[in-house]
This record gives structure tokens, sequence and C-alpha cells, in this order.
């Protein structure tokens, strides 16, 4: 058969195998699910469309879906995110996968295209930040005569292409494929606003997991996973000294409570904006100050956007900033930062994702990934750890639209309480968790079963 997959280098599949390895030690969720379901694989005859980061954590979370039954087809999500040995080690492993750390903006709908290409279609989408459902939606309306309008930004540009192309290859594919989908479960905040969106609008075509929002996602990789990986990006970018700098954080949900906890670890004196009160409330009660953009523009040194909004670091902040700031977004898309205003500056490349770029009045600064989330370009994103608690909610909810799909509506889930609680069971024996038991009385006493669920459903943790 002629070769089915786009990888950087073929070779580097030893070296990913190596790291996976390490990773399946610290990702006991997934491991886990592998021992529970890996004899009765309940997504046989499933066909998963994978459209998120592909890394090494990624990695073993394909190997658990393909261990539990289902076949899969692979792109990244962002197209700076893949670690070029983890795609080499799931091709080599016979899994089709589309990515290449530094890829065009054509090549990755292309191959988000080719993700979706099984020989008897895809059934199931797993996606992270809603480009692959967005991807078969909007086509699907084009099939059906709606006019796309005009593209107002360069991907939007690249997307239409996409679809024309597709739609003069395989009329009515769109459609089919839309048709044939069981359900989507959604990894991000962004996605799941999406998602959200669609639902309001009348719009989505099968049921949806929103997965970000189970406790043992949100709670722990936006936050915990920022705290680490937010930091090293900057590191591995900049080699700045962390110590002593002012940094921004814009925005205090859970990204940014990672982030700001990330930046100050490391020493830095962080501020935070926010535009919700409680939010703003929790900030300044964490120890933050908490500002104005505009009042500390000419004075900081490092400013990172986890607000999952656009025009968020604008381009007249940008020209008040010091000589050399860093500039770096952590939330799902380029837009938090009006990078394409500065498309007409003189830019240095530094090295791959550092860009210096001269401002009007002679200073300059560091911009990471151009705008896209930097601790996936500068560094490797979240540790496995944290990855396994989120990527074993992926997998409940793949195996829950499979086997139950049509006892959902065309709505967005999240999975029930017991199964957020069973994940994180799943993780606390990896680190020396001790858990008490409740006695009958006791239980009894506040209310719930002595096994759990432990919390009402309204419980913000
Ligand atoms: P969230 O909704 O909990 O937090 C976003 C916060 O930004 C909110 O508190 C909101 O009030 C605030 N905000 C909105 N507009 C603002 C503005 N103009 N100025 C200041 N604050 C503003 O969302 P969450 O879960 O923290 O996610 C944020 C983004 O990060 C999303 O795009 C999400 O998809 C992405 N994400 C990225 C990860 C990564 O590894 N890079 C991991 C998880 C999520």
């Amino acid at each position: 058969m002629a070769q089915d997959y786009i990888v950087k280098d073929i070779a580097l599949a030893a070296y990913g195998r190596k790291e996976l390895d390490i990773a399946e030690t610290e990702m006991p969720g997934l491991m886990a699910l592998r021992e529970e379901y890996g004899k009765s694989k309940p997504l046989s005859g499933s066909r998963i469309v994978g459209s998120l980061h592909m890394t090494i954590q990624t990695a073993v979370l394909i190997e658990t879906l393909v261990a539990l039954g289902a076949d899969v087809r692979w792109a990244s999500c962002n197209i700076f995110s893949t670690q070029d040995h983890a795609a080499a080690a799931i091709a080599e492993g016979g899994t089709p996968v589309f990515a290449i750390k530094g890829q065009s903006l054509e090549e990755h709908w292309d191959y988000l295209d080719r993700s979706f290409q099984f020989p008897e279609g895809a059934n199931l989408i797993l996606d992270d930040g809603g480009d692959a459902t967005l991807y078969v939606l909007l086509g699907a309306r084009a099939e059906a005569g709606e006019d796309l309008g005009v593209a107002t930004s360069e991907e939007e540009e690249v997307i239409h292409a996409q679809i024309k192309k597709r739609m003069e290859e395989t009329p009515g594919w769109f459609t089919k494929t839309r048709d044939a989908i069981k359900g989507v479960s959604e990894e991000t905040t962004t996605g799941v606003h999406r998602l959200y969106d669609l639902v309001k609008k009348g719009q989505l075509p099968f049921p949806a997991i929103n997965v970000n929002d189970s406790v043992t996602k949100s709670k722990f990789d936006n936050k915990y996973g920022c705290k680490e990986s937010l930091v090293d990006g900057i590191r591995r970018a900049t080699d700045t000294m962390m110590a002593g700098k002012v940094a921004v954080v814009m925005g205090y949900g859970d990204v940014g409570k990672g982030s700001a906890a990330s930046l100050r670890g490391a020493g830095a004196r962080v501020k935070v904006t926010e535009v919700d009160p409680i939010c703003a409330l929790q900030a300044a009660m964490d120890g933050f100050e908490v500002v104005l953009l505009e009042d500390e523009v000419d004075k900081a040194d490092i400013f990172i956007t986890t607000t999952g909004n656009k025009d968020v670091i604008r381009i007249e902040h940008m020209r008040a900033m010091k000589d050399m700031a860093i500039v770096g977004n952590i939330g799902h898309f380029d837009n938090e930062i009006q990078v394409a205003s500065l498309k007409n500056h003189k830019w240095t490349n530094i090295k791959e994702q550092v860009d210096m770029i001269e401002m009007p009045s002679g200073n300059r600064i560091i911009l990471l990934s151009e705008g896209r989330l930097l601790n996936l370009g500068n560094a490797t994103g979240h540790p496995s750890f944290v990855m396994s608690a989120s990527f074993t909610n992926q997998v409940l909810a793949q195996i829950e639209l499979w086997t139950k799909g049509e006892q959902y509506k065309n709505e967005v889930y999240i999975l029930p309480k017991h199964l957020d609680e069973k994940v994180a069971r799943l993780h606390l024996g990896r680190i020396g968790v001790k858990l008490t038991k409740l006695d009958k009385d006791q239980a009894d006493y506040i209310g719930v079963a002595a096994e759990g669920p432990f919390k009402p459903e309204h419980y913000r943790y």
C-alpha cells in the first residue's frame, strides 16, 4: 500500500518510541483504560478523526484508542505544536498521521482533510479547538449552496480554498461525512465555546461531549499544566532571567491562574488583567496586583495572553512597549495578539518560533510562536501526568459516543461526575495519595454515597 502518512522524518520513530515508553509510566489513567477495556474493545468499528496537538502524550492517547479497537487517523490542531518524533512513532506503528512541526497553513488544512479520508468514511471526531468540526460543517453548508462570504483572515482564506478543493474532487463529501459522524468530543475551552454557539444557532448535527469542563480536565490541565509549561516555553525560547522581571498575565481563568502561578514560581513580579469581577477578585486575593494593560504596557518585561478572546494585545500596546519586551500567548488561537498588524514591520527571525520585531520607535519586541500557543510552540506542552487526566476523559467520551451515542440529543454534554471521580482516582496511586474512606454513618450525615459521587453538580472545586 502507498505510504499513508506525512511526517518530518520516519527515522525519528525509534526516538519517539523511547519517549512514549517513558510517557506511559506517567499516564496511569490511559494505561488503566487499556487494562480495563483492552479485551472487550468497546471502540471496535469506530473510525476516529483526531485533530489535536501531535505530541508524545497524544501518541499515548492514540495508541490507547487503537488498543480499544478504534481505527484512527490524526492531524495536529496547530502548525507549531507537533513533536516530529512522536508523529514518526505513530506513523511507524501503522496509524496514519499528518503533522509536521512548522507546517504551513495550507498544509495544515490539507492534513486535516487527509485525516478524514478513511476508505469507509469517518464516524467520530476527537477535536481540540473545533477545527475538525468546523471543517465538516462549513463544507456541508457550502455544499448546500451557502455563500461562505469574504474571508476576514489569511487562515479563513486557506480554509475556504481547501473546502473548494474537496468539493471539486469529491462532490457531496462534506454532507456525507457530516451525516456519518456520530459525535465529537472536544478538548478545550475555545472549542467548547464554538459548540455551544452551534447549539444556540440550531446547527449542531450530532451530540458533543465537552471534555474541557470535566473537573479533572480544566481544573488540572488548564491550571497545573500551564503552571509547568508556560515558563518552560518562555525559557526555551529566550533564556531570559525570569526572577525580578515584571510580567503581565491577561485573563485569570483556569489557564491564567496556572500561568500567573508559573511566572510567580520563577520569581517574576506578576500582574493580572481581567474583565470578570469574580476572577479579578480571585487574582487580587491570590496576591496579584490587578491592573489595566494600558498602565503597564511601557513598564513590564513579559506579556502573556490567556483569555481565549481576540485583540487583547493590540498594535498600539506593542508600539508602546519597552525595548526587548517578550510577548506571547497561551490561549488557543493567535488572534489574542494583533499579529497581522505587525506584518509590515521589520521581522528578524532568531530561531524557530522566536522573532524579533522592530517598532516605529526603534524598540524591539520578542514575539513567541507568532502569537500561537507558546507552551506547545516553544516547548513541548504540558507534562504527561496531567495530560493523562485530560485524555482519560477523552477516551471515556469516545466510548460513550460510540456505544451510546443514539441516547444523546444533538447537544453538548459533560461526562457524569462518577466518571470524573474515576479519572482522578486512577491518578492517585502514581503520586502516592492515600484516600480516606467514608464510613456509612459519615456518608449519611453529609448526604452522599460512601463510594461517591462526593459533590453535588453545582460544586465548583
Ligand atoms: P477561562 O474562560 O477560564 O478564562 C479566560 C479568562 O479571560 C476569563 O476569566 C475571562 O474573564 C478573561 N478575559 C476575557 N477577555 C479578556 C480581556 N479582554 N482582558 C482580560 N481578561 C479577559 O478559559 P481557560 O480555560 O482559562 O482557557 C483560556 C484559553 O486557553 C482558551 O483559548 C483555551 O482553549 C486555551 N487553553 C490553552 C491551553 C494550552 O495548553 N495552551 C490549555 C487549556 C486551554
